[in-house]
């Protein structure tokens, strides 16, 4: 409990309820003169009044009311140091990773208090750990087809990956499609878990410098014609001959990393699917600026068990069919 609440409790909360009980009791007295239920000799109007006594029910829902408060008070912290006798802590440090919130509850759990957010933490990697555990001791490939283990791998990746992939795994700019069988680093169960597990980060160097605005507009019209585009084709000649400052990386064919066994990530230019956009001034831009697309590490995030499952959630959604069906 911050010392703000706790002032605010002592110096609103607790006046108020000690201004209301005065304020009940000061009406249950009787100041008019006049027994309760008499005339009090007031006439307006052929309207005479009363001196009525406050209802019952009311006033026992009001007494109700702060006997409530005041449990309230006792029960949970906010009276300075006061803990309460539920024994109850808030947690406001913000959000822990799994090994703080154990180390915290265990703490918490010495001192003899509990702290809801961290039991329910670790509470769920009690249950749901041995699951992950067992799914993570079998063959990627079996699991993709485990209807069970991928609609727990949906539910991972829609709390973890659907930010930047999309709900439904089909990318956007600048983040890639999962789901159409096109891989920077590979599609294997193996080159999936080593993207989850410890990220990728693209380098695609800026070419500004070395090829200036009329190269730029060459290397372009080559780019797209490798695809299959209309373009100048004395541009894409030009282009074509210093394609050798791309072969590292993209291949000498543009075919990508992935088809020549390279770790690059640098995407197949052959194939019209475009990480970034395929239009002319997309791929100018590209060439101009560099690209650095980053995939985050996850293996410290999430654990490698649920990284598993991941990877044949991910496995499948390229590959929907089991390949044993497709024989
Ligand atoms: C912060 C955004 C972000 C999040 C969150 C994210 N990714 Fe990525 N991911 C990327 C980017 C960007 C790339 C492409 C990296 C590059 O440009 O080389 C990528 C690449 C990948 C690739 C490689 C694709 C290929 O063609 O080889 C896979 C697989 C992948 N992500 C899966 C996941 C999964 C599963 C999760 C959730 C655990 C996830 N990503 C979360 C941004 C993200
Ligand atoms: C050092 C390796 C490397 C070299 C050399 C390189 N690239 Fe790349 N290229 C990459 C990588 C990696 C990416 C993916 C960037 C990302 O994911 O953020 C990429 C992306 C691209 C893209 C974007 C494709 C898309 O789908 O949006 C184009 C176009 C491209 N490169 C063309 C070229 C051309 C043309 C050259 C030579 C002038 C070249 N690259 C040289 C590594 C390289």
């Amino acid at each position: 409990m911050s010392s703000f609440w706790s002032a605010w409790i002592i110096v609103l909360t607790l006046p108020v309820l000690i201004g209301c009980a005065v304020l009940l009791k000061w009406n249950l007295t009787n100041h008019v003169g006049v027994p309760e239920d008499q005339n009090t000799g007031h006439e307006v109007d052929g309207i005479e009044e009363i001196n009525n006594p406050l209802p019952r029910w009311w006033t026992y829902m009001f007494v109700l009311t702060l006997v409530w408060s005041v449990y309230y008070l006792a029960a949970y912290p906010g009276l300075g140091n006061w803990k309460g006798f539920l024994g109850w802590t808030s947690s406001n440090q913000g959000v822990k990773s799994l090994e703080e919130s154990r180390l915290a509850a265990e703490h918490a759990r010495a001192e003899g208090l509990n702290v809801q957010l961290d039991r329910e933490v670790v509470h769920a990697q009690e249950v749901y750990g041995p699951i992950f555990e067992q799914y993570a001791k079998r063959d990627v490939l079996d699991l993709a087809y485990d209807d069970e283990a991928i609609k727990i791998g949906q539910r991972l990746f829609l709390q973890n990956c659907a930010l930047c992939h999309g709900s439904d795994a089909r990318g956007q700019q600048g983040f890639p499609n999962l789901t159409d069988n096109d891989w920077l680093y590979g599609g294997s169960p193996d080159k999936i878990k080593e993207t989850l597990l410890y990220g990728r980060k693209a380098a695609m160097p800026a070419w500004f410098d070395a090829l200036g605005e009329q190269g730029i507009k060459e290397m372009t019209a080559y780019v797209l014609s490798l695809s299959g585009r209309t373009v100048n084709d004395r541009d894409a000649e030009a282009g074509k001959a210093k394609f050798a400052l791309c072969a590292a990386c993209h291949g000498a064919d543009g075919k990508g990393s992935v088809a020549h066994n390279l770790p690059f990530g640098a995407p197949n230019l052959t194939d019209n699917i475009w990480l970034y956009g395929g239009s002319a001034d997309t791929v100018a831009e590209t060439l101009t600026k560099g690209r650095n697309g980053v995939m985050p590490a996850w293996k410290n995030v999430l654990g490698e068990d649920k990284v598993h499952i991941l990877t044949a959630y991910v496995y499948r959604l390229s590959n929907p069919d089991k390949p044993d069906a497709q024989q």
